[in-house]
């Protein structure tokens, strides 16, 4: 690796992240973006500077050397003969793990996928331990979102569950640190199942979007078409936030206008009210537009908003306000401080912001609107990393974000003032590492 500039004194620990990384083994190729086998990737931040990735054996891949694709995944269709599917109407889900990989426990990491099967990940070696295994009563096949969230106050991390069936539901559940129990704070039944990527978390609510892309589950039995094409874009039936009071349990809807949401930014109590942020698309077609074909012609430049919701009591509709005028994805906040609390800054990616090639990094000013930039031409950068000062203010840190150099084998790790946006040092590799999706930093102990 190369540096160029300083690396603050302080920033010393592990950056790791994962992508869809392989897009054909053999004669066996995903059909879309989010089913390409994970690379996972490091860069070690320290006295030494060390750059690492694996391709992790997952049972999905070693299937797919094999020329076999029988495993369930997002949007690619499975493979599997009439006899298998009315002996198993329901595929076993895909365990690769190419969304996330944050912190876990002794040390591991956890890397997975929106799928039951979540793997413990050697921050040394980047190889995958074993599956996390579980010692409560939710269904082995539930599957769970990518994106858990951390309570602080209940040292806890949380999550939502999805099982689809007779009697389908989402389930929000919390799981204490260092615990195998997962403790069900709430079980909401669904007919139609919205597909949900990540929900708001603070100290008193969750809330649960159920935007119009859903599924009617009985559509999927004994079905080879993969796990996406079942949803449908319905905004007739419109859209509603779910409040979930998680003390008690009780659900209150909220109806909104019509959006299709992966990523929320955050979420805070406000007295009896609860304010949720997330990035909003007006409809579904960026699920169709990161199928490979289509990916082939063109990348899609980030539509989505930064959009607010204020749920307050008593009320049973909530309008959708733009946060910034800005488009982008991948949002990012001072997650160890101000996750679940009131706060002032979120950073995201600007996809294809320059006539729909390379991307920028964005810092939004909440309470005034005011937005910087950084960008380089011809580099792709993926999702901000906000890593805090560690005897700063709250919001007061840097951005690690890794970019790519089109059309050469080179990539990037640049650091930059969070607030600025002005670049502090670059650590350059030859080698081209796809845009990926999430990933952590965690400091050296
Ligand atoms: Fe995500």
């Amino acid at each position: 690796m190369r540096l160029e500039g300083a690396l603050p004194e302080w920033l010393r620990g592990r950056l790791i992240r994962t992508g869809p990384g392989l897009f054909r083994v053999g004669d066996v190729e995903v059909e879309h973006w989010f089913d390409g086998y994970g690379i996972l990737y490091a860069f070690e931040l320290g006295d030494r500077l060390r750059f690492k990735q694996r391709l992790p054996r997952t049972r999905a891949l070693e299937a797919a050397e094999r020329g076999k694709r029988n495993v369930a995944t997002f949007a690619s269709d499975t493979k599997r003969s009439l006899f298998a599917r009315i002996f198993k109407p329901v595929p076993e889900i895909t365990d690769n793990v190419n969304v996330n990989v944050v912190p876990w426990r002794d040390g591991a990491w956890l890397a997975m996928t929106e799928s039951p099967h979540h793997y413990l990940v050697d921050p040394e070696t980047l190889e995958l331990r074993e599956r996390e295994r579980f010692d409560d009563r939710l269904p082995a096949t539930m599957g769970m979102t990518a994106h858990p969230q951390l309570d602080h106050t209940r040292s806890a991390v949380v999550n939502l569950g999805t099982t689809l069936g007779p009697k389908s539901a989402i389930v929000l559940y919390r799981q204490a640190l260092g615990s195998r129990a997962r403790v069900v704070e709430a079980r909401i039944p669904f007919k139609r199942v919205p597909y949900v990527h990540s929900f708001g978390l603070s100290p008193k609510y969750a809330v649960i979007m159920d935007h119009p892309f859903r599924v009617n589950p009985a559509s999927m039995l004994f079905s080879n078409r993969a796990f996406a094409k079942h949803f449908r874009w319905e905004p007739e039936k419109g859209a509603r936030l779910l409040r979930v009071d998680r003390e008690t349990g009780e659900v209150t809807p909220y109806d909104c206008p019509p959006f299709f949401c992966f990523h929320v930014i955050n979420q805070f109590d406000d007295g009896d009210d609860v304010v949720l942020d997330f990035v909003g698309f007006d409809d579904a077609t960026i699920v169709d537009q990161l199928y490979l074909p289509e990916l082939d012609r063109q990348f899609p430049p980030a539509t989505a908003r930064p959009l607010r919701a204020r749920l307050r009591k008593g009320h049973a509709r909530a309008e959708l306000e733009p946060l910034a005028d800005v488009r982008m994805e991948f949002p990012q906040v001072d997650y160890a401080r101000r996750h679940g609390r009131r706060y002032a800054r979120a950073w995201g990616t600007a996809i294809g912001h320059r006539d729909g090639k390379d991307s920028a990094i964005l810092r939004i000013d909440l309470e005034h609107g005011d937005v910087a930039m950084h960008d380089e031409p011809g580099v792709v950068f993926g999702e901000p990393v906000f890593v805090g000062h560690p005897d700063g203010a709250p919001e007061e840190g840097v951005i690690l974000t890794v970019g790519t150099r089109e059309g050469r084998d080179e990539s990037i790790l640049r650091v930059l003032d969070a607030e600025r946006l002005e670049p502090i040092a670059t650590l350059s590799i030859d080698i081209a590492l796809p845009l990926g999706f999430h990933g952590n930093f965690a400091r050296a102990r």
